[in-house]
């Protein structure tokens, strides 16, 4: 059957789980690759020797990258829809890598621990979906686990996030008795995760589904179920795709609880790529104009070959493989000779992709972050920030003849965005910028075995960075003579002013007005001002 351009996107969805570490996501995603066959399912002890071999191979690559083990993707396909999963670093440190993470995705799980509910890392997660309205599907996982109320996670939810709840299913017991999710609109239930479809129940309320649980739990079950129907909001789609409203579901990751109906949660709520917004216009992920955008550089992914792969998201139109993309930032043509799509911990050729898709296109330093390709239109894409520094080091070299390849490994890195590297107007040697200190420690490990560089780090003289910007050339000009010896530029050459101190930046900030200090800058408005 010849699938128009239309069907494509509307069969795809690209989303992130974002949670608090332990809280359940490796076990998720696992489980949701499971589903989609990109792990085979062949008997018990198949899936579980295959589950654990998954397992360690993200561990190996984890350990082998050191913690900087970054937004890794995963296509998998289930019931003739394609998923995208973008993994978000677990640790906190990489704040910037999540942010351009989540500039790539159309929609989140957001992964709760039963027992502990909201964490501080989902909070800070979910501010950054909140800054761009991404809407969300709440799992409430671990349920076989002695767990809270479930209202009071509800109640939690709404508070601290400032989110309307609406629950799809209803746990069946919690702890030891549970044994399975009804679904509150159908009055059906799903004993586990291995049944494809819930089986209806009869009776008023949730009796029948009462009738699985001890004596002694059956009345506050259907209790429950009855409050819930009542008291809480129902689903509405257009809350949820605003951001607004989370649909919830309860289950057990582990135990296979609820992850089907997560997944069919995905199909049938969760958005299919959305518009993107350019510089200069929208553009619908049905137009036939292929456009993308590189979110993430990660290098020597395969330690067997030194390459370097970009992350591109999908935009619009189709990319294929074999075509000439235009770079827009250079105007230059680019072949796209080997596009690849990445399954669980493979790789293959990626003959087409359409928009959701998340290819690899190896390069060597061609493109960068926030980098825009298309088949011929100058578009720009907004939205892959980058972050003021908020630690600033400068980096010393134990054998100084290395100099000169310290320099290169240090733009590689940067324009990997591992780091932000800027280069003093007065010659002094380079700083680095990072947002977390783990950076710090990834940068000096990489440079040590990738490129065989030990460095130290010394304490520069500054503490604060900030784009800088003026109404008029001349009034730039001005501020960036007077302060010559706190004047760097940034990898695209854009002026990036630097203080010892909070203090400092904001005595200049009061004496010139007209200077803008950003501590955010786009990527690729940035390159363009510089051009
Ligand atoms: P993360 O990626 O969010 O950090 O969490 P991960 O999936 O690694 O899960 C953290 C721990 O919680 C693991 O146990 C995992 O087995 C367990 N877990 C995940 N989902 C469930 C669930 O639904 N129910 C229960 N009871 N446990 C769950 P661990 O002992 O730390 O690791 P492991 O040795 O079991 O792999």
């Amino acid at each position: 059957m010849a699938d128009t351009l239309e069907d494509k996107v509307a069969r795809r969805r690209t989303f992130a789980i974002i949670s608090h570490p332990d809280a359940g996501k490796t076990t998720l995603t696992e489980k949701l690759l499971l589903f989609g066959g990109a792990i085979q399912l062949a008997g018990e002890v198949k899936a579980k020797k295959n589950r654990q071999s998954s397992r360690s191979d993200w561990m190996k690559i984890e350990k082998e990258r050191g913690i900087s083990v970054v937004t890794s993707v995963m296509t998998f396909e289930y019931e003739d829809h394609v998923f995208n999963l973008l993994d978000t670093p677990g640790h906190e440190d990489f704040a910037d890598d999540t942010y351009r993470t989540l500039t790539a995705v159309d929609s989140a799980i957001m992964v709760i621990d039963a027992a502990k509910g909201i964490e501080p890392r989902t909070l800070k997660l979910f501010e950054v979906c909140r800054l761009r309205d991404i809407p969300i599907i709440t799992f409430v996982n671990k349920m076989d686990r002695e767990a809270r109320d479930n209202f009071e996670i509800l109640d939690e939810i709404e508070e601290k996030l400032a989110l309307d709840t609406a629950p799809i299913t209803w746990p069946i017991g919690q702890g030891k008795s549970f044994c399975g999710t009804y679904h509150l609109a159908e009055s059906a239930v799903r004993h586990g995760d291995d049944e494809t479809e819930r089986t209806k129940v009869n009776g008023p309320q949730a009796d029948a589904a009462a009738g699985m649980l001890p004596d002694n739990e059956q009345e506050g079950f259907v209790e429950g179920v009855e409050l819930a129907a009542e008291a809480c909001r129902p689903f509405d789609m257009q809350a949820f795709r605003e951001g607004h409203l989370t649909p919830v579901f309860f289950g057990s990751a582990l135990k296979n609880y609820g992850v089907r109906d997560l997944i069919h949660a995905l199909m049938d709520y969760a958005p299919a790529p959305r518009a993107q917004e350019a510089e200069n216009r929208h553009v619908e992920a049905t137009e036939k104009g292929m456009s993308a955008f590189v979110f993430k550089i990660q290098a020597n992914m395969d330690p067997n070959h030194r390459d370097r792969i970009a992350f591109v998201r999908v935009c619009s139109g189709t990319l294929a493989r074999g075509m000439k993309a235009k770079l827009v930032r250079t105007g230059k043509a680019m072949p796209l000779s080997a596009p690849q799509f990445f399954f669980a911990s493979q790789r293959h050729l990626a003959e087409e992709a359409y928009a959701g898709d998340v290819v690899g296109i190896p390069n060597h330093g061609t493109l960068r972050i926030g980098d825009t390709l298309t088949d011929g239109e100058d578009i720009v894409f907004r939205g892959v920030p980058n972050f003021a520094p908020e630690i600033l080091r400068r980096v010393s070299l134990k054998d100084a003849m290395k100099a000169k390849k310290l320099k290169e490994a240090l733009a590689q890195m940067a324009e990997e965005g591992v780091v932000q590297l800027f280069t003093p107007e007065d010659g002094s040697p380079a700083i680095v910028g990072v947002v977390g200190a783990l950076q710090i420690d990834v940068l000096a490990e990489r440079l040590n075995q990738e490129y065989s560089l030990p460095v130290g780090f010394e304490q520069a003289r500054f503490a604060v960075a900030r784009w800088i910007s003026a109404p008029s050339p001349q009034e730039l000009r001005d501020f960036m003579e007077a302060h010559r010896g706190e004047m760097t530029r940034d990898l695209d050459g854009d002026p990036v002013y630097m203080a010892p101190n909070a203090f400092s930046l904001n005595y200049e900030a009061e004496r010139w007005p007209k200077i803008e200090f950003a501590t955010v800058k786009d990527y690729q408005i940035g390159a363009k001002k510089a051009a």
